[in-house]
């Protein structure tokens, strides 16, 4: 099933997100949603605030990227927290499937240690660079009720505002369903 997605001006995507239970109903079924969401928006990235729940899961794929080394991952992250960042900060022009048609550069560190548990809860603690720790760390905002363009100046804040306000009245129309704030 493929969910609508949440754009900007959504008040979930600015909550901190809840950690889910085992008794969550129906995990599999939702991580395969989210993944099917992500997939049919070409995303490579999709936390669970955008599709209108405010808990601690995200999914990824990152296996498709040209260039990406180390090789990519396939993952659901449930319940995750960011251990550690590190390295050195680098720019990569990032989107948003909550921010249609806006790509700004964002700096972020290169190494990410993540700790979180899998569909069957068990935990696991791991390290990414490269593409993937950015978009681990993307992600990992959206349960902190933070999105990439929080990061920009306040020159490029202003020029993007009309933008943004376009987009939070829906007057946006991406290849994907979204849900408008308030509707
Ligand atoms: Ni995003």
């Amino acid at each position: 099933m493929i969910y609508p997605v949440t754009v900007f001006g959504d008040p979930v995507l600015r909550k901190h997100a809840e950690p889910i239970t085992k008794d969550f109903e129906d995990l599999d079924g939702f991580i395969q949603n989210m993944f099917d969401t992500m997939y049919n928006s070409d995303g490579v990235g999709l936390a669970a605030p955008q599709v209108g729940q405010p808990i601690r899961v995200f999914v990824l794929d990152t296996t498709h990227e040209e260039d990406d080394e180390p090789a990519g991952i396939k993952k659901a992250f449930i319940n995750p927290e960011i251990l550690e960042k590190s390295g050195d900060e680098w720019v990569m022009n990032e989107g948003c499937l909550s921010l249609p048609e806006i790509r700004e550069d964002v700096l972020r560190p290169e190494t990410v240690k993540i700790k979180y548990v899998d569909e069957k809860f068990i935990e696991h603690i791991e390290e990414y660079s490269g593409f993937t720790s950015r978009v681990i760390q993307h992600e990992y905002d959206h349960l902190e009720g933070v999105m990439f363009v929080d990061y920009l100046n306040p020159l490029r804040k202003r020029i993007l505002k009309n933008k943004l306000t376009a987009i939070s009245k829906g007057k946006v129309i991406p290849k994907y369903k979204i849900k408008v704030p308030g509707k």
